[in-house]
């Protein structure tokens, strides 16, 4: 079986149940819809599928891009968020899930325990696809893959740095994805804020079949070298009310011109998944430098979660 047929009626939860060459699948996939559409060309694969989105967190980017993906390709996109329906307070998460699978021929999840979107997975009997928990965000990595692969033409040997909150559901589907696709990944975090040991391990093992390296460090330094130097909020959704102890012990690990320069690159690009908090993070002058790539990377998670939607669920 190809990889086409093979991509067909999977769910999408995290990308450590993808081999590489079907994460390459999905950016190549996302590259030519994205071609076609800037030639105002859309598909029809989804004529008929009726597509469930469950938000239990506010969303911006990844809301529209499953609405304007589906859209685009034919489709009937439902909001469902938070107080709309009862999952996991008056109904059970199991009994959702055969219900919505009964009615939707595929189902997105954004929401916090990652439990909800692998039960969604498991009762539903219709490709469910992650829009982030808690835990992980694995739409979003395809669109900074895709993001670097358009800017650089290339991606195996790349260093890529993500600085700030080393544990977070970011900095773990980006040790994943770059360890899966050979790109050294750096997470530059204090030690309080390093990711776990298991996840860690294992993104060595994917990163060693892959040729390249993880490695968690403290050390500013660790940016020298860097092509890509990655940052995400501090206080996640659902944790604000950590936001003030991560600013005390986070603020070195600020992006800003002092850290670019210090990659020792003048290439050296800059990306966020956004939303950012601009002077947290990163400052203004980084995020609207020439080295800032992150409305390309925002643009992307259209055409990568269409991809995604397309090879689990349309006929192409
Ligand atoms: N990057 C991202 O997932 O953005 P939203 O929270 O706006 O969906
Ligand atoms: N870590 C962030 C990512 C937002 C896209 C959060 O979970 O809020």
């Amino acid at each position: 079986m190809g990889i086409k047929e093979d991509l067909h009626g999977r769910n999408f939860i995290t990308l450590k149940d993808f081999t590489p060459e079907e994460i390459q699948y999905f950016i190549t996939l996302a590259k030519d819809l994205k071609d076609k559409k800037k030639q105002g060309i859309t598909g029809n694969s989804l004529y008929k599928k009726n597509i469930a989105l469950i938000f239990e967190k506010p969303s911006t980017r990844t809301r529209s891009s499953f609405t304007v993906g589906c859209l685009d390709e034919g489709g009937h996109p439902e909001y469902l968020g938070r107080d709309d329906i009862q999952l996991g307070h008056k109904e059970t998460v199991e009994d959702t899930a055969r219900v919505l699978g009964r009615m939707f021929d595929g189902i997105e999840f954004r929401g916090f325990k990652h439990e909800t979107v692998e039960k969604l997975a498991k009762y539903s009997g219709v490709p469910v696809w992650n829009g982030l928990t808690d835990d992980f965000h694995p739409t979003q990595i395809l669109a900074d893959l895709l993001t670097m692969y358009e800017h650089f033409g290339y991606l195996k040997g790349l260093n890529f740095v993500y600085v700030g909150d080393g544990r977070n559901n970011m900095a773990n589907s980006l040790m994943v994805g770059m360890g899966k696709m050979g790109v050294n990944i750096t997470i530059l975090a204090p030690k309080s804020l390093w990711p776990k040991a298991d996840l860690v391990e294992l993104a060595r093992v994917y990163a060693n079949e892959a040729g390249s390296t993880v490695t968690i460090s403290d050390d500013l330094d660790s940016v020298v070298g860097a092509d890509v130097i990655y940052t995400d909020v501090w206080a996640s959704m659902g944790e604000e009310d950590k936001a003030a102890e991560r600013i005390a012990i986070l603020k070195p690990y600020q992006v800003n011109e002092a850290m670019m320069k210090r990659t020792g690159k003048d290439s050296t690009v800059f990306l966020h998944c956004l939303p950012a908090v601009r002077g947290n993070e990163v400052t203004n002058e980084v995020i609207e430098g020439p080295a800032s790539l992150v409305f390309d990377e925002a643009e992307n998670r259209m055409h990568t979660i269409k991809a995604v939607m397309v090879a689990t669920l349309g006929n192409y």
